[in-house]
């Protein structure tokens, strides 16, 4: 089935498209605008996307395989993303990561069974001095202990 967005979604894009100087270079703002709704980027929001900004299907499609923000798959409805760069690492990302996967039951990329949560790792996020830190969703979790984790990814699964 063709995709496209909400009504309200159409009026970010109308705003959006305002900002730039050409359509090419809202690729990626309107591959997120698509994705923020339809849960990853299959491949009538690739159709979708190319039609919108007048663009090859293939220029899209490698937009969106060269970021790894952009989901060529069914995801979870929440994504966990660990951070596993310097920092993080030297405080425990590791054992922050293990945790993450003993408690959802899930590897590196994968998501549960209930479709709610999906794992990640990410190289720096940008918060090193407050390693070991996760993101989930769009919040940022820093200073980690195990603890916390567990509270964590059990409140977004109640
Ligand atoms: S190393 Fe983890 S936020 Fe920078």
């Amino acid at each position: 089935m063709a995709f496209s967005l909400t009504p309200e979604r159409q009026e970010t894009l109308q705003d959006i498209l305002s900002r730039y100087p050409n359509k090419m270079a809202a690729t990626i703002p309107l591959l997120h605008l698509c994705q923020e709704q339809n849960g990853w980027v299959s491949d009538e929001v690739v159709d979708y996307v190319a039609t919108t900004l007048e663009l090859p299907t293939a220029h899209v499609f490698g937009v969106v395989t060269f970021y790894t923000l952009f989901f060529t798959h069914p995801m979870g409805k929440h994504h966990v993303w660990v951070c596993r760069t310097l920092s993080c690492a030297l405080n425990g990302a590791d054992e922050i990561l293990e945790r993450c996967k003993d408690k959802l039951g899930i590897d590196i990329g994968e998501t549960t069974e209930d479709g709610q949560v999906s794992l990640h790792t990410a190289e720096c996020l940008a918060s090193c001095g407050t390693a070991p830190m996760m993101q989930i969703d769009k919040e940022y979790h820093e200073n980690l202990t195990l603890d916390q984790v567990d509270v964590l990814l059990d409140r977004l699964r109640s």
